[in-house]
């Protein structure tokens, strides 16, 4: 029996066709991933099922009948719930009071909503702390929330959206393992990824999404990865990971004992310590908001260290401003790609941007040179613009490969690149990433800051670990598993693996 029915689903957002006469069903009972790239058209379906969105047509059945839903309410009323990418808690009330909040005939007594919530918490087999404030919650507890606040109002189809995007593997593990208990109670399960492995691993069926357009439903047992990859981009495979193993060498950034206070005044950043050696990309892993971004501002030189010190060949850089880095060649890739470019100004305007001395004649613009340097960037690392395009309309990648065309060009002897691929295409992906390892063939020193472990995991010689601030130790590629990295993201120190992975394995 179908448990939710969608056909012929078309929602535009002014000339942009987001879904395209899209048919999706959801058999009761099963695990039903929503696979695609970005801007593939995931979330905006799962936003009409939920009433979030109206379709501009098509039909939506429940059980069999047919159902109009233009609010989440009526979705709620119709038995569907929907976890979306950002949560909608109240930090200041407890779990138990979130979970309650607003469900029909809420109880006012505080221990009785605590034990109905421990009761659904045993139940499903989705732990929760009923009366811990929200706030002090890990994303990961949050998450698990939200899911039992859409049971604690009798979801019977639950709508999940990129739900592992924000956890490490073990969270992971406990979501996978709550929604396999899910289903089998009955419930059916909607899962949007981008993510091919997890889609292999948790569902029973999948429907893949392009540009807007259903690619097909397959069962999870006729299809491989290739496969899958081949549905969702077109080709078989994609991918690029690090060949070959290095020798040591010399080491060309060398961080000491760096501190940094980060927004509020607070620390972000404690003794941080690294090198990475010519012709070796060192990653940086964590879950967002750990020190990461203060890091790259620090070496990018947008933000000044309490403490410590930045040497890059020797030479000490530890308060240099950009202009100077990139004079002792250290080329930036930053987080924000829009803060580093001018939307208003042309493709080759932002191209010469941090080397206007090079490109001024006579206390002019030597407007010859800066067409024809960006005529060679723009065939170098194919940028679908030309000189005069305002960089405000170029899509995420191409806007990446101006700033990679900026800063590579030059042959840096060290490339810090902070969340390259972050919001891009397969496509660019791809691309951002051969261009980096590319730089660690040529000699440069890599330092990659991702919160993406996978892109970690296929680019990167060694792997640091950043929780709180600090760094929780350092592997070789080779030694480095999903289970010690992902221990290391929740602020296991390197020294306290064995220990932690031990009490890990007695647990279970
Ligand atoms: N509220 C909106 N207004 C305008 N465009 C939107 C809106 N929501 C989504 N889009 C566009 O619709 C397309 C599909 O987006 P989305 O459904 O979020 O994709 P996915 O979840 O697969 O990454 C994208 O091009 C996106 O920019
Ligand atoms: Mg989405």
């Amino acid at each position: 029996m179908f448990a939710v029915e969608m056909q012929g689903i078309t929602k535009r957002f002014g000339s942009l066709v987001a879904n395209n006469g899209v048919n999706f069903d959801l058999i009761q009972g099963e695990i039903h991933a929503l696979l695609g790239e970005n801007g593939a058209g995931k979330t905006t379906l799962m936003r009409i099922l939920y009433g979030l969105y109206q379709a501009d047509s098509g039909e939506i059945r429940v059980k069999g009948k047919p159902v109009s839903i233009q609010s989440p309410k009526d979705a709620i009323r119709a038995g569907i719930g929907m976890v979306t990418q950002h949560f909608t808690l109240v930090p200041t009330l407890s779990v138990a009071e979130n979970i309650t909040l607003g469900a029909d005939g809420a109880l006012i007594d505080p221990v009785r909503l605590e034990k109905e919530v421990a009761a659904l918490s045993e139940r499903y087999g989705i732990p929760v702390n009923p009366s811990a404030l929200v706030r002090t919650l890990s994303v990961g507890e949050q998450q698990r929330v939200e899911i039992l606040k859409a049971l604690a109002r009798n979801a019977r189809v639950l709508i999940l959206d990129e739900p592992t995007a924000v956890l490490v593997p073990q969270e992971v593990e406990v979501l996978f393992a709550a929604l396999r208990r899910l289903v089998n109670e009955g419930l059916s399960v909607i899962f949007i990824s981008h993510k091919l492995y997890e889609v292999m691993e948790v569902c029973d069926r999948i429907t893949v999404l392009r540009d807007g357009k259903l690619t097909g439903t397959v069962n999870k047992t006729d299809i491989d990865q290739p496969g899958l990859a081949r549905m969702m981009v077109g080709r078989e495979s994609f991918g690029v990971t690090r060949q070959g193993e290095r020798e040591a060498s010399t080491p060309l950034l060398v961080v000491e004992r760096l501190c940094a206070k980060g927004k509020k005044g607070l620390a972000a950043l404690s003794d941080v310590s690294f090198n990475v050696e010519a012709g070796e990309v060192l990653g940086v892993a964590g879950v967002s908001g750990n020190g990461q971004t203060e890091l790259s501002q620090v070496l990018c030189g947008m933000l000044k260290p309490t403490s410590g010190a930045v040497k890059v060949a020797g030479q000490d850089v530890t308060h240099a401003g950009p202009a100077e880095l990139s004079e002792v060649g250290v080329g930036r890739i930053a987080e924000d790609r829009h803060a580093s470019l001018v939307g208003e100004l042309s493709v080759a305007e932002n191209l010469v941007l941090d080397q206007i001395e090079r490109f001024t004649r006579g206390g002019s613009l030597d407007q010859a040179a800066i067409r024809k340097n960006a005529e060679q960037m723009i065939a170098d690392y194919q940028i679908k613009a030309t000189p005069e395009t305002h960089t405000r309309t170029l899509s995420g990648g191409n806007m990446q490969k101006v700033l990679l065309a900026r800063n590579l060009s030059r042959n840096p002897r060290v490339v810090i690149a902070a969340e390259p691929t972050r919001g891009l295409d397969v496509g660019a992906t791809d691309y951002v990433r051969s261009r980096l390892l590319e730089q660690r063939a040529r000699g440069a020193a890599v330092l990659l800051l991702s919160e993406d472990l996978d892109e970690v995991m296929a680019l990167a010689d060694r792997i640091a670990v950043i929780y709180d601030g600090r760094i929780m130790g350092i592997l070789n590629n080779k030694d480095a598993t999903v289970e010690k990295l992902g221990l290391m993201m929740l602020g296991t120190p390197l020294e306290r693996l064995a220990e932690a992975m031990e009490e890990k394995r007695d647990a279970i």
